[in-house]
This record gives C-alpha cells, structure tokens and sequence, in this order.
C-alpha cells in the first residue's frame, strides 16, 4: 500500500499558533451610562459590532457610495509591483484589527513571497475562524493568530517569527476613527513591533467634496442608518433598555473644522432612554455621537506620520484622489 499521508498536507494547512492575550474587555453598561451621562453624549464605537452590526458593516463596505473598499483594493493592487520590491522577499505581514479582510489577500498576492502573517484583533472568534481560512488559502505563508487590543502597542518578541521585513498593514482607513491625539498613540504604539527596516503600510481616506463624504456614510438603501440603529436595539436588548428605536434617525455630518465626518442618532422627537434606573431625556433634535471618521490631505497625514515618530516614504493615491496609502519607516535615534 502506497502512504497516503505524505504530500496530501500542505506545509501550513492550519494556523501555527493562537497567542490570547487577554484584551480586557470592555464594559457594555458602564460605557453606555457614562456616555449617555456625558455632554456632548456618545457611544463608543466598539460596540457597533456584534454579529448583526458587523454583518451590516460588510453590506456597507459593498455600497454604491462607499468608495472607500474597492478604491483601496484597487489602488493596492495598482500598486503590486512596487509593493513587492519594498517589502522584499520573506516579509512577515502583521495586521492589527484583522477582523475578517479581505484586504490581506490582495496584499499577501501582491507580495507573492510573504513567509508569515500575524492576524491581530480583539474578537477571538472572528479572528481565529479568519486566520484558519488565510492558513487554508496561503499554505506557504506561516499564519499566526494573536487576541489584543493593538491600540497599546504589539507584543510580539515571544512569536516563532521569521527573520524578514516586518510589515505593520492597517487599511481601510481605521485610523480615522480615532480622534488625532489617540491615533498618535496608535501609530506610535505600532514601533513595539518593529526593528530597523520595518515599516508600516496603512490606507487613509481623503478629505473630498463634502457631498460624497455624507453620502459614502448615509446611503440610499438606508443599511448605514441600520448599522448606527443597531446600537440602539442592543442596548436595548443586551442592556434591558427602555427605548424606541423610530424615534432615533441617522445622521452623517461633515464637520469641516476637525476635518471628520460624524455618525450621530437624533431624536425625531421628545423622547428618552431609561437605562439602570435613569431616564436620560432627548428633546427633538439632541443627539447621541456615535462615530468619527477623520479624512486626510497628504499633508495632514505627513504631520500625524512624522509626530508619530515615523518618515513618511511614499504616498500613493488612486486618479480620483480619493484614498491614499502611505509607507511609513519608523525614525531611529542614530
Ligand atoms: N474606517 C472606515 C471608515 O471610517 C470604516 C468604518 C468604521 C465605518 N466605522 C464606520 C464605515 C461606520 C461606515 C460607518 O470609513
């Protein structure tokens, strides 16, 4: 009999390591009640994605007035060639924020070479079941899986990591979801896994006509308005909430000074929440901020580059000018 094992299993048909380390949670009541206390009040947006908002957030991603997604993509594989140069061959691919992209794969095609990947994200399920399907898709590619919360910087230095060029990837303009102080950090924070000849490459989307802006983040079949209202209806169901979900509507705002658009949910009417034995009230019109989104001019993005220790190496953008992606090597003291 012939063995039928040998050469059946690729190298790295699974993920080579689960590394948990134990993101503290955050606490769903405690946020909601400080926020629904505070002036201005808000929401953290953190708690936009259980299964029915994330599934929301894929619908939003495929928009017509979405351009964000497939502009990236685009641009990313636009860009292959020159991609592929700067990382070199054998680089190790570090996504904090993993969650379930597809982005990694235009990225790990356009390398072609990769010898390892590190999928970061804070929902261990999401990130487990992602790096299992990357691990089945990239046989070649050593495929770990770490639980964090990559906005405290990236504990690596225990990973059987290889020796190449580590490339730090965050798309999809994340980091315009946190406010600029905060998004400094995080930038700054990424250098804990990072040596010399590392570098970062991360899309940020651009500040445009404002119509486009409002549009991309309030579109006609309403399913941005789903995803905002969604906050609503698990406060409700998760946190014992009284509330009416019709009496809260949508609403994307381009905030022309911090250079942001803004989700919020104002009331309709008179209305209130009673949450934990308070009723916090809304008169028509109050609101309750639940999303920032910061748009970048390439100059404005060099400035938050540079403050966050980084040189920016070089920019691309797609003939629209729509998005950019930016390389980022971290300055080193000589
Ligand atoms: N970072 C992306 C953006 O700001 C995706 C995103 C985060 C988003 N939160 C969102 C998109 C809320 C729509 C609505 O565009």
């Amino acid at each position: 009999m012939t063995d039928q094992v040998i050469g059946r299993k690729p190298a790295h048909a699974t993920i080579e390591y689960f590394d948990d380390q134990h993101p503290p949670l955050g606490d769903f009541m405690r946020d909601v009640v400080d926020g629904l206390s505070a002036t201005p009040r808000s929401i953290p947006p953190v708690y936009f994605y259980d299964q029915a908002g994330s599934a929301l957030f894929d619908q939003i991603t495929e928009l017509p007035e979405y351009y964000v997604t497939r502009t990236e993509l685009d641009l990313l594989e636009s860009i292959s060639d020159e991609l592929s140069l700067r990382a070199g061959p054998g680089a190790v691919v570090i996504e904090p924020g993993s969650g379930s992209s597809v982005k990694i794969r235009t990225l790990l095609d356009a390398l072609g070479d990769a010898a390892a990947y590190v999928g970061l994200d804070i929902s261990k399920q999401h990130l487990v079941e992602a790096c299992e399907e990357l691990a089945r898709d990239y046989p070649d590619v050593a495929i770990g899986a770490v639980c964090a919360n990559f906005t405290t910087g990236l504990k690596l230095d225990h990973l059987p990591l290889p020796e190449g060029r580590r490339l730090v990837f965050f798309p999809g303009s994340t980091i315009g979801n946190f406010e600029p102080a905060e998004a400094r950090a995080v930038l700054a924070g990424f250098r804990t896994g990072m040596r010399k000849g590392d570098a970062v490459l991360i899309g940020a989307d651009r500040v445009k006509d404002e119509q486009i802006l409002v549009d991309a983040y309030d579109d006609a079949a309403g399913v941005t308005a789903a995803f905002n209202l969604n906050l609503l209806k698990r406060i409700r169901a998760e946190l014992g909430a009284q509330l009416n979900t019709d009496d809260f509507a949508h609403k994307s705002i381009w905030n022309r000074d911090l250079e942001r658009i803004e989700m919020h949910l104002v009331a309709k009417r008179d209305t209130s929440i009673e949450l934990n034995g308070e009723r916090y009230v809304f008169e028509a019109g109050d609101s309750l901020h639940t999303e920032n989104s910061h748009k970048f001019t390439p100059e404005s993005f060099a400035t938050l580059a540079k403050d966050a220790g980084y040189t920016l190496v070089k920019h691309w953008s797609d003939p629209a000018e729509l998005f950019s992606l930016y390389w980022l090597e971290p300055k080193w003291e000589a």
